[in-house]
């Protein structure tokens, strides 16, 4: 006898709610009708999923027809990010094999991180909201659940993606309003909306979703560099058309707008006498530890990393931005000491010891003592108060080249 996929569906979404709702995520009515409503299954026939095994990231593709249809419906409803895209091109599901070293570019998102979101987001009966990043069109089901999609409006920028999004969200009666472009324009038809919200991870707040949400509304998005995320803030729009708010607690990371990727190649490699050599007490963890990372992330916006060892076998670390050519390349000195050799227009390494020192003498504050206000001219993130030590967030991107970050240490993606 053949499964009868609406009742183990409904059972397995329930199970799901009640999940997300005893560790905290999910917390009011509205949203958990959405949750136990929504047939996430719709949205991900078929997607891939990362396996545990050591090595070189592999992915492994599931659908009905491969892992059998009960298997296939747990797995859509297990609390995981469902990659359906990457590297920008469609997947050939007559055909569907692992993928090895891949950058995943869409995906339905770990529900906990979507709900966590669309509670912060703090809706009411009747606001209309603005989604960038519509994916697999299931975090704008949940909003059309709880809204109505007369309420929603969704942008995603891949057409493929879109058509499939579109075709999902039919099929469960749903019909917001739908675009395909940069969501980095926002969706001025809608506008002004009560809230904007992103789920692809930006460099910098495009001013026009602070213009396009009203007085008094909320941007709620994933800010990230391109070494890591720095996490999720929520702005207020004020009457100036300016944008003002603080990180929000937890640990939120999401792939980054397409238009906001870093460029493909990492940058020149300097000779092994180039730049200027100092001692440092900040060595290369400075850059993995979660507190400093976020300092350094927040320091040095336009810099990646990776370890290599010189010619002569020396350990190096090299701190790269392509941006401007500037570079600062790490060795090791003895006991937890390093020597640091910088070059190029920005000392990197000085920056970021100047916001490490900040850090540290205001008692090493979490993310959530940070904020971010953003104007019409620039955009910066602070700490402690919109006057307190701030660091710029970049603003411009990259002369126009797209590519995927490769060999710096990343947070994952959503
Ligand atoms: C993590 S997925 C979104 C998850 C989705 N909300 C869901 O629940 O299924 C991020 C999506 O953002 C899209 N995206 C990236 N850059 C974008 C941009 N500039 N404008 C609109 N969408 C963008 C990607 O193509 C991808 O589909």
């Amino acid at each position: 006898m053949a499964p009868d996929v609406e009742s183990i569906a409904t059972k397995l979404r329930q199970q799901l709610a009640a999940g997300l709702a005893d560790d905290g995520w999910l917390r009011t009515p509205g949203w958990r009708a959405a949750v136990e409503g929504v047939p996430r299954h719709e949205f991900v026939r078929c997607f891939y999923r990362e396996t545990d095994a050591p090595g070189l990231t592999t992915w492994t593709p599931v659908t009905a027809g491969i892992v059998g249809v009960e298997e296939w419906l747990r797995q859509a409803y297990a609390d995981e990010t469902l990659v359906t895209q990457f590297d920008g091109q469609e997947i050939d599901w007559s055909d569907p094999r692992p993928i090895q070293g891949a950058h995943p570019t869409s995906s339905s998102t770990l529900p906990a991180l979507v709900v966590h979101m669309l509670e912060e987001l703090q809706v009411h009966d009747g606001m209309s909201v603005m989604e960038v990043g519509t994916g697999t069109g299931y975090s704008a089901a949940l909003m059309c659940h709880r809204l109505g999609p007369e309420r929603v409006t969704s942008v995603e920028t891949d057409p493929d993606v879109a058509a499939r999004a579109r075709a999902a969200l039919g099929r469960c009666g749903y019909a917001p309003r739908l675009i395909v472009g940069d969501g980095m324009a926002g969706a001025p038809g809608g506008a002004p909306y009560d809230r904007t919200i992103a789920t692809c991870g930006v460099r910098h707040v495009p001013c026009t979703w602070v213009r396009q949400t009203r007085s008094g509304g909320l941007v709620l998005a994933t800010l990230r560099g391109w070494m890591r995320s720095l996490g999720l803030v929520r702005l207020t729009v004020d009457r100036e058309g300016c944008a003002e708010g603080r990180f929000i607690d937890g640990d939120a990371s999401f792939m980054i707008a397409r238009q906001q990727d870093a460029p493909g190649n990492l940058g020149v490699i300097p000779a092994p006498d180039d730049g200027t050599p100092r001692s440092t007490r900040y060595g290369p963890d400075t850059l993995t530890t979660a507190g400093s990372g976020f300092m350094a992330q927040l320091a040095m916006p336009g810099a990646r990393f990776f370890s290599m060892p010189a010619d002569d076998g020396t350990p190096c670390t090299y701190v790269l931005d392509a941006t401007d050519a500037s570079f600062a390349v790490l060795t090791p000195k003895g006991d937890d000491a390093w020597n640091v050799r910088q070059g190029g227009p920005v000392a990197l390494w000085d920056m970021l010891e100047n916001a490490l020192d900040t850090w540290r003498a205001a008692d090493s504050p979490m993310p959530t003592e940070f904020g971010v206000t953003v104007t019409e001219k620039s955009q910066w993130a602070w700490l402690g108060a919109p006057d307190g030590p701030s660091w710029r967030l970049p603003t411009t991107s990259p002369s126009g080249v797209r590519g995927q970050p490769r060999g710096a240490v990343r947070t994952p993606a959503r």
